[in-house]
C-alpha cells in the first residue's frame, strides 16, 4: 500500500550528460493480469520478469486472500497455483489494492461471477476514483456493488450466484473497464461480448487466448467486437512479462531533454496500443532509433536508443490518446523543452487517474515558469527551448507526476523539488538508482 507512510521529498537538479544502459523493470498492465489469471487457471503458472512494484505486490497478495497460493522464487520470478474458473474462496479479509485502480478493477471483475463477497479500499487516491465503470456492467452479470456516494471505495462486491454472459459497450475507452467485464466474462455460461469503440491495451485479449480461452476480435463499423466463451478451463502457462513502455518514457524523456545524453533502452514493447508517446516524440524530432525489432513474451519489442535532440511542439489528436493514456505527463515536460506548442486533445480521462493528471501538470508546470493553458479535456503546453524550474510541485499521491517533474528538474535551470515521491514506488521502484547510475542529479529530500 501507498500513500500511508510520510512524505519523501525528492529534489532533481540540472544533470549532466545521462548515458548507459537503462534496464526497465516489468509491465504493470501485463503483471496484475498475470497473477489474475494464474490464479483462475487450474496447476502452476510461472512468471518471470513480474513488476515487484506495490501495485502488483497489492494484487498478488489479494490473490492470496482468494484462495490461490503465490510463491516468489527470486527477484521477478513467481509461482501461482490457480484455483481454477469459478474456484475463488472468499476473502476473510478486506481487500486493500492500495493505488492501483487496475489492480482493483481487474479484481472486482475476477470475482463477480463467483457466488462470495469481497470488501475493497484502497488509499486515499484510490479511494477517490470512480468505481461505476466498473461495478455498472458487472451488475448486468448479476453482481450487486454497495460503495460510498459516486461510486467509490470502500465498496462490498456480492458476486452473482447464477451470473448471465453480458453484452456491453463500453461507455469511455477503458482497458480496465474491457478487462473487467472480460474476467467477470469467464465464469459466465455462453459467449460475453465487449464491444471497444477505440482500442485500448489489449493484454487481457492476448493473454487469455495464452491460457487457452476462446476469444475473438472483429473490426466492425462501431468498433472492435471481443467475445468471450464462458467457462474455459484455463491452462496454466510461462508467463515472461516484457518491460513496460511507461516506465522507459521516464529515461527515454530525460535523455532527449537533458543536453549531451545518449541512452540505450533495452527490450521497450512496440504493442502498438501502448507506442502512442513514440510516435509523438519522433514527430517532435526525436533521435530514437529502434533497434533489433523481435518478439519477447508474446509482445514486439525493440532496443531504444535515445540522443539528446532539438524537439518542436506537435498537436497530439485525440484518437491516439489511448495508446499513450499514461504518458501524457511525461509528454507534456518534454513539450515544455521544446520550440513552440504541444496540443494535446482528448486528454479527459486524465482527470481521473491516480490524480487529476491535467491539473497537477498545469499547476506544477506555471510553477517552474512554464506557460500552460488548459480545459476539461485539453492541454496546451507553451515550450520556450528552456524551464526555470525553481518549485516544489505536488504529486498528489501519483506516481507519473512525482516522475515527470523530477525528469523536468534534470534539465531546468534551477532544482526542481516534488513533495512527495514515495508512490514512484507503486510502478518503477528502481527509478531514483537507476536515473542516477545514468549521471542525473537527484537527491532525497
Ligand atoms: C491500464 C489501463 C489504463 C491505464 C492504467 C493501466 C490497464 O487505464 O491508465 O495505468 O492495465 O488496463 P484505463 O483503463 O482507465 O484507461
Amino acid at each position: 500500500m501507498s500513500g500511508h507512510g510520510a512524505a519523501q521529498p525528492m529534489t532533481a537538479r540540472r544533470s549532466g550528460p545521462l548515458r548507459g544502459r537503462a534496464e526497465i523493470p516489468g509491465d504493470k498492465s501485463i503483471s496484475h493480469r498475470a497473477l489474475i489469471l494464474g490464479a483462475m487457471a487450474v496447476g502452476e503458472t510461472r512468471i518471470t520478469g513480474l513488476l515487484e512494484g506495490q501495485d502488483v505486490l497489492d494484487t498478488a497478495k489479494a490473490m492470496r486472500a482468494f484462495g490461490a497460493e503465490l510463491i516468489q522464487h527470486g527477484p521477478g520470478d513467481w509461482s501461482v497455483h490457480g484455483v481454477g474458473v469459478g474456484g475463488f474462496a472468499e476473502p476473510a479479509e478486506v481487500i486493500d489494492c492500495g493505488n492501483s485502480g487496475t489492480g482493483v478493477r481487474l479484481i472486482m471483475g475476477s470475482m463477480a461471477t463467483s457466488p462470495i463477497t469481497a470488501t475493497f479500499t484502497g488509499d486515499a487516491s484510490l479511494r477517490k476514483r470512480p468505481m461505476g465503470r466498473v461495478t455498472d456492467p458487472l451488475a448486468l452479470f448479476g453482481a450487486r456493488a454497495y460503495g460510498r456516494k459516486g461510486g467509490r471505495l470502500p465498496m462490498t462486491l456480492v458476486g452473482a450466484a447464477e451470473p448471465v454472459p453480458v453484452h456491453y459497450t463500453v461507455p469511455v475507452p477503458s482497458a480496465q473497464v474491457k478487462s473487467a467485464v472480460l474476467l467477470a466474462g469467464l465464469n459466465a455460461p455462453g459467449q460475453t461480448v465487449v464491444v471497444e469503440r477505440e482500442a485500448t491495451r489489449d493484454h487481457s485479449e492476448r493473454m487469455l487466448r495464452g491460457f487457452g480461452a476462446e476469444l475473438t476480435v472483429e473490426a466492425a463499423p462501431e468498433g472492435q467486437i471481443i467475445t468471450l466463451t464462458g467457462q474455459p478451463e484455463l491452462r496454466p502457462q510461462t508467463v515472461a512479462v516484457p518491460r513496460d513502455p511507461s516506465s522507459a518514457a521516464f529515461p527515454v524523456c530525460a535523455a532527449l531533454i537533458v543536453e549531451g545524453s545518449e541512452i540505450l533502452v533495452p527490450g521497450v514493447s512496440r504493442n502498438p496500443t501502448r507506442d502512442g508517446l513514440y510516435v509523438t516524440l519522433l514527430e517532435m524530432g526525436a533521435d530514437i532509433a529502434f533497434e533489433n525489432e523481435r518478439e519477447e513474451g508474446g509482445e514486439p519489442v525493440a532496443d531504444l536508443r535515445v540522443r539528446a535532440s532539438e524537439l518542436k511542439g506537435v498537436e497530439v489528436p485525440p484518437e491516439r490518446a489511448p495508446s499513450m493514456i499514461d504518458e501524457y505527463p511525461i509528454l507534456s515536460v518534454v513539450a515544455a523543452f521544446a520550440d513552440g506548442t504541444t496540443i494535446m486533445r482528448g486528454v479527459k480521462e486524465l482527470r481521473v487517474k491516480e490524480s487529476d493528471r491535467i491539473d497537477a501538470m498545469a499547476r506544477g508546470l506555471e510553477a517552474c515558469g512554464v506557460r500552460i493553458e488548459e480545459d476539461e479535456d485539453t492541454l496546451v503546453v507553451h515550450g520556450r527551448g528552456s524551464v526555470p524550474g525553481g518549485a516544489t510541485c505536488a504529486t498528489h499521491l501519483d506516481h507519473r507526476i512525482a516522475m515527470s517533474f523530477l525528469v523536468l528538474g534534470m534539465a531546468a535551470e534551477a532544482p526542481v523539488a516534488v513533495d512527495d515521491g514515495s508512490p514512484i514506488e507503486t510502478s518503477f521502484p528502481i527509478f531514483m538508482g537507476l536515473m542516477r547510475t545514468l549521471g542525473a542529479d537527484l537527491s532525497d529530500g
